[in-house]
């Protein structure tokens, strides 16, 4: 059984093939086709924080490629009214794949190794792989290619800043991130990263203008993720010199882009005028969520082929 927790369970090639998949899916969407690759097929959807992107285009897209999805509330009781392993064991008697959104990564692995149909991570504290398809994928589209591409990174070390860094190794992308002390990425990732992907091309700084030079894309998320809103003073302090504003932006290439995964905290990680601004493809990204899902649930459920 296959499932998508991290990048670490799909190689190179079967992220192209789902980047295939999608590019046909999204252009036949384009020309009003709604392709019913998986028809009668059901998606549950398991969320232990909020969300709009990721819920939405999951039971969109599902919709469009003729199955259906059921988001599941509180009163299915998942971690209380019974044993994980049992919720998991049952629901797989019903539905074809599950999304879940966990507090801690542990919850998704838990319910992936009781699971007998495939589990796909939609945001653990650890990874958001599918934000990172969907982003790797933006970039392709706007550049035409990902050779000779760089995506720098300026703020918090996080799950959608893991999430890429993997996503550039597998892709041969150039990966830079900025991040004060205290927030960069644990020396066990890096060790991890570079046996994955040894040939990747890396920098690690607590320097932002070091990070966005060459870059093709700008890519920052929140100082506060959810989960860790006791931290937010102290956060606010740390990345303080951590903004994206249009003077770091003019550091970098003119054609660079503006990325961030959303929702955002407007005049914290990043100002309105970059946000707002003409190389901002925020809102390509999020509904490239979408189209990129398809492709996964084509891949994940169809023939993998
Ligand atoms: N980017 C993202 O995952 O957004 P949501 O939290 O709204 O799903
Ligand atoms: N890092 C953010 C991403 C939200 C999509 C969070 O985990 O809250």
């Amino acid at each position: 059984m296959r499932h998508l927790l991290t990048l670490e369970d799909v190689t190179s090639d079967e992220i192209r093939r789902i980047f295939a998949l999608t590019a046909d899916i999204k252009a036949k969407l384009q020309q009003g086709i709604r392709e019913p690759l998986l028809p009668g097929r059901v998606m549950a959807l398991v969320f232990e924080k909020p969300s709009l992107r990721t819920r939405v285009s999951f039971q969109a897209g599902m919709s469009h490629l003729g199955g259906s999805s059921l988001m599941l509330g509180e009163d299915v009781g998942f971690g209380k009214r019974e044993r994980v392993d049992d919720f998991t064991r049952v629901l797989c008697e019903f539905v074809d794949v599950i999304v879940m959104r966990c507090m801690e990564h542990k919850t998704v692995e838990q319910v992936a190794e009781h699971a007998t149909c495939s589990v796909i991570n939609g945001l653990t504290d650890l990874a958001h792989p599918c934000q990172a398809l969907a982003d790797l994928y933006t970039i392709q589209e706007r550049f035409g290619s990902l050779d000779g591409t760089k995506l720098a990174w300026v703020g918090d070390a996080n799950n959608v800043a893991t999430s890429l860094a993997l996503a550039c190794g597998r892709l041969g992308v150039e990966f830079s991130i900025a991040s004060p002390t205290g927030h960069q990425f644990p020396s066990e990732f890096l060790d991890s990263l570079n046996e994955q992907c040894p040939t990747m091309k890396i920098t690690v700084t607590d320097d932002p203008v070091e990070a966005v030079q060459g870059a093709s894309a700008v890519y920052t998320d929140v100082w506060v993720s959810m989960g860790q809103e006791s931290e937010q003073e102290q956060r606010r302090r740390d990345f303080a010199d951590y903004q994206v504003h249009k003077k770091l932006m003019d550091t970098a290439p003119a054609d660079a882009l503006f990325m961030h995964c959303l929702p955002a905290k407007r005049g914290e990680e990043v100002t309105d005028e970059v946000l707002d601004g003409p190389n901002s493809v925020i809102v390509q990204q999020a509904g490239n969520r979408m189209h990129v899902q398809k492709g996964v649930l084509a891949w994940l459920l169809g023939a993998q082929g």
